[in-house]
């Protein structure tokens, strides 16, 4: 494992983060082997997991909370505010005072914490991030020592003008092979002295081989995922095989190498429902580096559009 040390935030990070969401965290995926892949990433210098209140059905939290217990208590959370559960169980935005410190108050039960490391607005618009409100909220709960950094999970105009706004010490973007149109915000946040974290790093896989062998409900789960977000991005897929064909690792080893190869990355946030997968990423800073040549072809890949 690679660890940096950049930017606003004091302590070394692990450049592979732990995605504690999806169907890791589902109710339906035996909490076991959940907490199996978890050790195992933990072990292997994984140190931040990022998560947030409506992950895995409400249920990621809570099974970070008990997994991570006393006995990985350094290990470094990330959790996001700005998504709630309304009545009848449907999402729903809420960046009110009221709604994020409820919010907040539940994410620290759940995981068994005093405090979060870093709190992430939830996709915000430009007018949440901008918002006085959600800055005092931010500030205060920074100031109560309930949260030690906080941030945005966004892209666009949006992450632009948290970026330019000052007040933010890091930001989420989606950043992969499929998804490079946020470089344009590296420079930004450099200059504020943020740090970014990657998110999807791996276009959540669909280009695997081994992707649509549709013969589990981990499998089927990932399949509907993929209608979702990727489903346009089919076409793209034996140009995508071919640019990250480049010596004998996986094609996901060479597109997270790709993230990775980016300085301006402080970590990658993976999500995996394997304990294979889990050490084939963690070994992925310990690979040789792509050459520029590979890296320009996967750089002519079409970007990632919903
Ligand atoms: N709005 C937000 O804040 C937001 C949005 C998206 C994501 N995120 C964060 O980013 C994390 C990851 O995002 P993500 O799940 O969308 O995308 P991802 O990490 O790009 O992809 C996950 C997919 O890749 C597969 N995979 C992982 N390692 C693999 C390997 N070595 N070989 C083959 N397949 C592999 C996983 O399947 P297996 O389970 O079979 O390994 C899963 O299907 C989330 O958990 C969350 O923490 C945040």
């Amino acid at each position: 494992m690679d660890y940096k040390s950049s930017g606003r935030i004091s302590e070394d990070i692990s450049t592979v983060s732990f995605g504690g969401g999806g169907f890791w965290g589902d109710a339906l995926f035996s909490e076991k082997v959940a907490g199996r892949i978890l050790d195992i990433a933990l072990e292997q210098g994984v140190n931040l997991i990022d998560t947030g209140p409506t992950y895995s059905c409400d249920n990621a939290e809570k099974r970070i909370g008990k997994i991570v217990g006393n006995r990985w208590r350094d290990t470094l959370i990330s959790t996001k505010v700005g998504t709630a559960r309304s009545q009848n169980g449907r999402l729903i935005k809420d960046f009110s005072y009221s709604g994020m410190r409820s919010s907040l108050s539940t994410s620290l039960k759940r995981l068994n914490r005093e405090q979060v490391d870093f709190l992430l607005l939830h996709s915000p618009t430009v007018k949440d991030v901008l918002s006085n409100e959600v800055q005092d909220f931010l500030l205060e709960m920074k100031d109560k020592n309930l949260v030690r950094y906080v941030g945005l999970s966004s892209g666009g105009i949006t992450a632009q003008e948290g970026i330019e706004s000052g007040v933010y010490d890091c930001v989420m973007l989606t950043y992969n092979i499929l998804a490079q149109e946020e470089e344009k915000m590296f420079a930004l946040a450099k200059k504020q002295q943020m740090n970014i974290f990657a998110k999807s790093p791996l276009a959540q896989a669909f280009y695997s081989p081994s992707f649509f062998k549709i013969n589990s409900p981990r499998r089927l789960w990932y399949f509907f995922r993929f209608l979702k977000t990727h489903r346009h991005n089919i076409r793209f897929t034996s140009r995508i095989k071919k640019a990250l064909s480049v010596d004998d690792r996986s094609l996901t080893e060479v597109a997270l190498k790709f993230v990775l190869s980016n300085e301006m990355i402080t970590s990658v946030v993976i999500g995996t429902s394997s304990t294979e997968n889990i050490k084939i990423n963690c070994n992925v800073p310990n690979q040789p580096e792509l050459t520029p040549g590979q890296i320009e072809i996967i750089k002519e890949l079409p970007n990632f559009k919903p």
